[in-house]
Parts: structure tokens; C-alpha cells; sequence
């Protein structure tokens, strides 16, 4: 499906982050030189049953942002969390989900320097408040629209538009990706992150004509030999 951007900014790049609490994962991909962070959450985390202070400070040596996820509900509570985690190490992201609770904890971390991933955003409305409230890093999760439904993709191009019209330093973030074209898409639309779960980033560098070529290539390489 093809959606029209009027104005398109322009970036440096896209930055690609893997969606995983599983440190193997990241050094793997990060030794392809391609990624940029990573996003856990604590489904990802329960899945591992690692230590997930451990984890978090293990990940910030091999990317520089790692979103560590509050479980508090209450804002108070989320400060607290938050501070600990940031206080792991510098590339800490704190991942926030967008309530009311969390657009407090969101304005406070601002106030304290604090960065922060705006997590479980479904509707432009609430990506609007969330960069009000001085998120970093925004995540409108778009399979889960699909799977309701919805038009995840179409979130992402109304955020978009949005953001093309104000100021925002906020960065939208794909998240919830399932398959190879929503990264294609986001990058089209000019979505700042995409955050990719291992199977779909093991992927990304595959065609078959590309493996169909390199065996012509050295099938003809090694008669020239002979
Ligand atoms: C990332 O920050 C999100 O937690 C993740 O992309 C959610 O993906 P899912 O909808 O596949 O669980």
C-alpha cells in the first residue's frame, strides 16, 4: 500500500534496532556493523529468564541506546524504576508505556536529562502527547493495529505528516514489525528507527539471486582455473 508524504525530511539515516532481550542476538547483529540499539520489553526479558540489570548493562557495550522498560504503573513508581535503570549505564533509554502515569514520569525524566522510549502508542493522538511530554523516542507498535485490524502502516505515514508540520525532536520508532516490507515502508515514509525482531533481521540481507549469483560467479570463476 503506497501513502503520500507532502514534504519529506531528510536524515542522516535510518536507524535499525533489534527487537530482543537475548545478548547473543545483539552481538551477532551488531558485528554486521548495521546496528544502532536495541528495545527489550518484559515479554522479551521473561522469555530469556536472564538477570535483566545484567542484560541491560551488557547490551549499552555493544549499542548505544537500549530501551529498559518500567513495569510501575504509578508514576511515582516509574521514576523510581527509571532512575535505577538509567543509572546502569549511560546508554540507557528509559521505555515508558503512554498513560497519563507515564506522561508524568516522561515530563520528569525530561526535567532530569533523562532519555526516554514512549512504548504502546496506538493513535496519533497519543504520539502527539507523548512528544509534548518530551519523549525521546516514540513507539507507535504497528502489527499489533494489524492484527486488531487496523492500518498499522497508515499510523505511521499520520505521525509522519504530523511531524512534518511541527518542530518535534521526538523520534518515531516502528515497533511490533513482522515481516521484511513494513522496514521498506517505514523507511519510505521516513520513519527515524525501525526495531526488527531476530528471525525477520536474519532476513533482511537474503536473495535468492543474490545466492543464485555468487555460485554462477564461482562456477565460472573455477572453470577459467581449470
Ligand atoms: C518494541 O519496542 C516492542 O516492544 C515490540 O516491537 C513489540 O512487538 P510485538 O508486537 O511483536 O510483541
Amino acid at each position: 500500500m503506497w501513502y503520500t508524504i507532502q514534504r519529506i525530511p531528510t536524515y542522516l539515516t535510518m536507524k535499525l534496532f533489534l527487537d530482543t532481550a537475548n545478548i547473543a542476538y545483539v552481538e551477532e547483529i551488531a558485528s554486521w556493523g548495521v546496528l544502532d540499539g536495541v528495545t527489550t520489553n518484559p515479554s522479551l526479558v521473561a522469555k530469556e529468564g536472564a538477570d535483566f540489570e545484567k542484560t541491560v548493562k551488557a547490551m549499552g557495550d555493544l549499542v548505544p541506546c537500549v530501551s529498559a522498560q518500567v513495569t510501575a504503573t504509578d508514576s511515582q513508581e516509574m521514576i523510581k524504576q527509571g532512575e535505577q535503570y538509567a543509572s546502569w549505564h549511560k546508554n540507557v533509554y528509559v521505555k515508558v508505556p503512554m498513560t497519563v502515569e507515564g506522561l508524568k514520569a516522561l515530563t520528569y525524566f525530561r526535567e532530569k536529562g533523562i532519555r526516554t522510549n514512549t512504548t504502546l502508542i496506538f493513535s496519533a493522538n497519543q504520539a502527539i502527547l507523548a512528544a509534548k511530554a518530551g519523549a525521546n523516542i516514540i513507539s507507535p507498535f504497528i502489527g499489533r493495529l494489524d492484527d486488531a485490524g487496523q492500518d498499522g502502516m497508515g499510523l505511521i505515514a499520520e505521525i509522519m505528516q504530523i511531524w512534518n508540520n511541527y518542530n518535534f525532536d521526538t523520534e518515531v520508532l516502528v515497533a511490533s514489525t513482522r515481516h521484511p516490507r513494513h522496514i521498506v515502508e517505514a523507511a519510505e515514509l521516513g520513519a527515524h528507527i525501525s526495531t526488527i525482531p531476530y528471525a525477520l533481521f536474519k532476513k533482511l540481507p537474503n536473495h535468492p539471486l543474490t545466492d543464485s549469483g555468487i555460485i554462477k560467479f564461482q562456477e565460472d570463476w573455477e572453470s577459467v582455473k581449470q
